[in-house]
C-alpha cells in the first residue's frame, strides 16, 4: 500500500518504519527541514533501541519529505502523527492536527483514508473532517479513520510489532476492513469500532496505567507508615488476574510524554462536559506529591540540605529512551537546586537533552564521577547500570554514603549491610 505519513515524532517515525518494514511504500512528512534533511542522512532525531537498523533495512520502501503536498498525493491512506503538546490548562493543542487537516484539504487529490494516531479530543475525528471538507477547491471522497497508538517509547518497535490489540475506528464497515488490511501482518486482534469511542480507548488506556501507578504510589506511602513492604504487595495483589501485576512499580511516580499530559486532557474533556472527575484529578495529584516526597526523603536522610551536595542518577523520564518531557528529575533537581543544594547528575542517553533544560547542575561522565564527594546519591531512573553499578567504590567514592532510591533498584537489606544509610519506595 502507498502511506504517507505526517509527523515524524516518535510515533509518526516507529508508524512508518514498521509499515515499511510490513511492505508497505511509505512517505514520512515533516515541516521540520532539518529533521527531514538529516533522516535522509540516516540521523534520528530520536533514541529508540531498533529504529535505526529499522530504517536502514527498509531504505528502498521509506522516504522522507518536508512537503505536505507530496506525501498526501502520492499516498492513498495518510496516518497523522503529529503532535499535541498539553497547552498551559492542561487541554491538548491540536494547531498541528488542524493545519495538516488543513493540507489534506488543499492538496487532496482522489480517494483519500485518513487516519489519525494523534492523541486528540474526543469528536476531532469530525473536526477533521470538516476542515478537509471546507478546505477542499475540487470535491473528494475521504474518510477520517482513528487508530490510537499505545507505543511505548523504549520498546515502540516491539509494541507496534506485538500490540495487544489494534482500534479502529470508524462507522463505516469496508473501510474499516481496509484498514485493518494493514494490519492483518501483526497477526493480533482487531476491534473496529465508532470513532468516537476510539478516541477515547487511548484517553481510558492511558488514565487506567497512570490511576494504577498513582494507585500503588500511594499504597507505597502507607506501606511505609506501617512497615509493610510495596514490592511484595503489588506483586502479590497483582497476582489476581483482575489486577494484574503489570504497572504497579511504585517509584518516584510517572513522567514523559503521555501520561501527564492524557491524563490532564481527559479531565479537560470531563469539565468541559460539566463533569468532575474526582479520580483522574487524585492520579494527577497523587504523581506530584509523589515527587516531593523524593524531596522529603532526601532531607530526611541529610537533616538539613542547603549547601549539600546531592548526585541524581538518571534523567530521562524512564529507562531506555533521552526523553526528558515531564520527567520526574526535572522537578526534583530545581527543587534541590532552589533550596541551595550542588547538584551533580548523569544519565546514559539523555545528558544532550537534559543541559537545554537544566540549569545549574554539574554533568558528570558516569556513576562514580557523581557519587564522588556527593552526601546523598537519588536514583530518579532504572537504568540497568545503575543497578549493577559497584556500590563499594560508590560507597568510598561519597562523602556520605546515602542513598534515596526513588525507583527501588537496589536491595535495602543488601545496601545497609554495606554501610549506607537508605530510603526506599514503601518498604523499610
Ligand atoms: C505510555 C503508554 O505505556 C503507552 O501505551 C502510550 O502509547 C504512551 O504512554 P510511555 O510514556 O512511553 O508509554 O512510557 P511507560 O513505559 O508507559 O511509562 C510511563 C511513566 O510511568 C514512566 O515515567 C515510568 O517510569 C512510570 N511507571 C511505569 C511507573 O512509575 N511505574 C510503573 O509500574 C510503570
Amino acid at each position: 500500500m502507498k502511506i504517507g505519513v505526517v509527523g515524524v515524532g516518535y510515533v509518526g517515525l516507529v508508524t512508518g518504519a514498521c509499515l515499511a518494514d510490513l511492505g508497505n511504500d511509505i512517505i514520512c512528512v515533516d515541516i521540520d527541514k532539518k529533521k527531514i534533511n538529516n533522516l535522509k542522512k540516516g540521523m534520528l532525531p530520536i533514541f529508540e533501541p531498533g529504529l535505526e537498523e529499522l530504517l536502514k533495512r527498509n531504505k528502498k520502501r521509506i522516504k522522507f519529505t518536508s512537503i505536505l503536498r507530496e506525501g498526501i498525493q502520492k499516498s492513498d491512506i495518510i496516518f497523522i502523527a503529529v503532535g499535541t503538546p498539553p497547552k498551559e490548562n492542561g487541554e491538548a493543542d491540536l494547531t498541528f492536527v488542524k493545519n495538516v487537516a488543513k493540507g489534506i484539504g488543499k492538496y487532496i487529490n482522489g480517494y483519500k483514508i485518513i487516519i489519525d494516531k494523534s492523541t486528540v479530543p474526543v469528536g476531532m475525528g469530525d473536526i477533521i473532517a470538516s476542515i478537509i471538507n471546507s478546505n477542499m477547491k475540487k470535491k473528494y471522497q475521504f474518510d477520517v479513520v482513528s487508530c490510537p497508538e499505545f507505543l511505548r517509547e523504549g520498546s515502540a518497535i516491539h509494541d507496534f510489532m506485538n500490540p495487544d490489540r489494534i482500534v479502529i475506528g470508524i462507522s463505516k464497515k469496508e473501510v474499516g476492513n481496509k484498514v485493518a488490511e494493514i494490519f492483518k501482518p501483526l497477526n493480533t486482534k482487531i476491534i473496529i469500532t465508532d470513532i468516537r469511542s476510539a478516541e477515547m480507548i487511548k484517553y481510558a488506556s492511558n488514565s487506567f496505567l497512570a490511576t494504577k501507578i498513582s494507585f500503588i504510589n500511594e499504597i507505597a506511602n502507607i506501606c511505609e507508615r506501617v512497615g509493610a513492604n510495596v514490592k511484595v504487595v503489588a506483586e502479590v495483589a497483582g497476582l489476581d488476574k483482575r489486577i494484574g501485576g503489570l504497572f504497579l512499580e511504585a517509584g518516584a511516580g510517572f513522567g514523559g510524554s503521555c501520561f501527564p499530559k492524557d491524563v490532564s486532557a481527559l479531565i479537560n474533556i470531563a469539565k468541559h462536559e460539566d463533569y468532575e472527575p474526582l479520580i483522574l484529578k487524585a492520579v494527577m495529584e497523587t504523581n506530584k506529591l509523589q515527587r516531593k516526597n523524593i524531596f522529603n526523603k532526601i532531607k530526611q536522610i541529610l537533616g538539613t540540605i542547603e549547601g549539600r551536595q546531592i548526585g541524581v542518577l538518571g534523567i530521562a523520564f524512564k529507562p531506555n529512551t533521552d526523553d526528558i518531557r515531564d520527567a520526574v528529575s526535572i522537578d526534583i533537581i530545581n527543587l534541590l537546586l532552589q533550596k541551595g543544594c550542588n547538584v551533580k547528575a548523569f544519565d546514559p542517553a539523555a545528558m544532550e537533552n537534559a543541559k537545554k533544560v537544566l540549569k545549574g547542575v554539574h554533568f558528570c561522565k558516569d556513576i562514580y564521577s557523581v557519587a564522588e564527594d556527593s552526601e546523598c546519591l537519588v536514583i530518579l531512573t532504572e537504568w540497568n547500570e545503575f543497578k549493577e553499578a559497584d556500590l563499594n567504590k560508590i560507597k568510598k567514592l561519597m562523602k556520605n554514603p546515602a542513598i534515596v532510591d526513588g525507583r527501588n533498584i537496589y536491595d535495602p537489606k543488601f545496601v545497609k549491610k554495606l554501610g549506607f544509610k537508605y530510603i526506599g519506595i514503601g518498604r523499610n
